[in-house]
């Protein structure tokens, strides 16, 4: 029988049962909070939105410090996540805190490029998670989870509503990572535009099909409280480290010539809102949801990639080892299937070469035909223009000889001649 249906036999046949006295056991609680306070915890918030938005104050004044902050410029070649991790304090909780901010997110003309860095970034810190706990010694204790937690979306005010950059990286992102839209520089919107501004935003990302976070409503400790605040979505924020007297008190606040904006005025922003909603009382299930949902869906897309599956075509379940079998098969039908190809392709090139070889033989036996044709005819004309040089100088040297003859005949005669012309007187 499969664990899984045993376990559920098991939970079936078990015999509620009361211990007559005290046991102990009542302080798991406790002891479920003193290790993950000793051990500490860690969330991680990624900051979207254009350059000089407000990012880095509002994680500022979030957290009531002073992080590390650049300013960024316009021009950046292409965007780029900068992540910064800090150590933090409050009463015996420790909490490593990881900021990632956008630097010079829609600054550049591809505005595709820019949020699939954001995409590449999330499915970097969940890879290399899936890593570790593929490792065969994990050490998930201390690992440091980069997750993304919390990916705030800073949308300008100043606008009728989300761009279309906003609404694609939305898209993009919301099956990655819990999204919460937020409005920036509120202080910049009158009242009214401002709530027919959130309005049209919740529309448009109804409209698109995007997912934002929702504030949990099933537990019932908080469920009141996180249905109100779905309702104020997206919050519209004020950030600023400024401390301003007001009365008796000081109050982080910007201030105009006009007045002043006070950040934890629930009547100026939402700035209190987000705070409470996004540290104290839903960074908790912010985590949770990262690790169950969206963690959940990379690793089942990922292991699928890889082949891996918990049921076979006649939906019997398929063990990790049963599927590693299956995959060696596979790779060494696969490696056969590629040595077979290799090695007719190697008969065939060298059936190719020789074809190749013979025809050069042909064709060089051919012309060599040809010449040695070429030189016989060449030989007997030579030997006839010999032949016919020979008989002219036979025939040259006859003449010669005969002229020579007559030459000679006419020579003597005349000589006969004189000698009798001269006996004779
Ligand atoms: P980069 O990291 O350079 O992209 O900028 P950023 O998004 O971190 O913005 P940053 O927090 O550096 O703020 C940029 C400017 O906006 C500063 O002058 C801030 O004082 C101002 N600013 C920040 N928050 C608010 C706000 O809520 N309202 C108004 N009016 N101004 C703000
Ligand atoms: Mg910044």
């Amino acid at each position: 029988m499969p664990s899984s249906a045993l376990c559920r036999q098991m939970e079936k046949n078990a015999r509620p049962l009361a211990p007559s006295d005290h046991v102990g056991f009542d302080s798991l609680p406790d002891q479920l909070v003193n290790k993950s306070t000793s051990q500490g915890f860690c969330f991680n918030i990624l900051c979207i939105g254009e350059t000089g938005i407000g990012k880095s104050t509002l994680m500022d004044t979030l957290f009531n410090t002073n992080f590390e902050n650049s300013e960024s410029s316009h021009f950046e070649p292409q965007l780029k996540l900068r992540a910064q991790t800090y150590d933090l304090q409050e009463s015996s909780v420790r909490l490593k805190l990881t900021v990632v901010s956008t630097v010079g997110f829609g600054d550049q003309m591809n505005k595709q490029e820019s949020y699939q860095h954001i995409v590449d970034y999330i499915n970097t810190q969940f890879e290399s998670h899936l890593q570790e706990e593929l490792k065969i010694k994990r050490s998930l204790h201390n690992y440091h989870d980069s997750r993304v937690h919390a990916c705030l979306y800073f949308i300008a005010p100043s606008g009728h509503s989300l761009k279309s950059l906003d609404l694609v990286t939305m898209k993009n992102l919301d099956s990655k990572v819990n999204i919460i839209p937020v409005i920036a520089k509120a202080d910049t919107i009158s009242k009214s535009e401002l709530h027919k501004l959130k309005i049209k935003i919740m529309s448009e990302l109804v409209s698109n099909g995007i997912q934002v976070y929702q504030f949990p409503v099933d537990d019932e400790t908080v469920a009141k409280i996180n249905a109100n605040m779905n309702g104020h979505l997206p919050f519209a924020v004020v950030g600023s480290t400024d401390e301003v007297n007001m009365g008796n008190k000081t109050v982080k606040a910007r201030q105009y010539p006009w007045g002043v904006v006070q950040v934890e005025n629930e009547t100026h922003c939402d700035f209190v809102k987000l705070r409470e909603m996004l540290i104290s009382v839903n960074m908790e299930d912010l985590r949770e949801q990262t690790h169950t949902r969206h963690y959940e869906l990379y690793r089942r897309c990922k292991l699928e990639e890889m082949g891996f599956k918990d049921m076979d075509s006649e939906s019997k379940p398929v063990s990790v080892q049963q599927t590693y079998e299956l995959k060696r098969q596979e790779f060494l039908a696969e490696l056969q299937k590629r040595e077979e190809e290799m090695k007719q392709n190697f008969v065939q090139r060298v059936k190719e070469k020789e074809a190749e070889l013979k025809e050069a033989e042909r064709e060089l036996h051919v012309r060599y035909e040809q010449l040695k044709q070429l030189h016989t005819e060449e030989t007997s004309e030579l030997e006839e223009k010999r032949r016919m040089l020979e008989e002219e100088m036979s025939f040259f040297s006859k003449r010669k000889a005969a002229a020579e003859l007559l030459n000679s005949q006419s020579l003597n005669n005349k000589k006969d001649k004189d000698r009798k012309n001269a006996g004779f007187w």
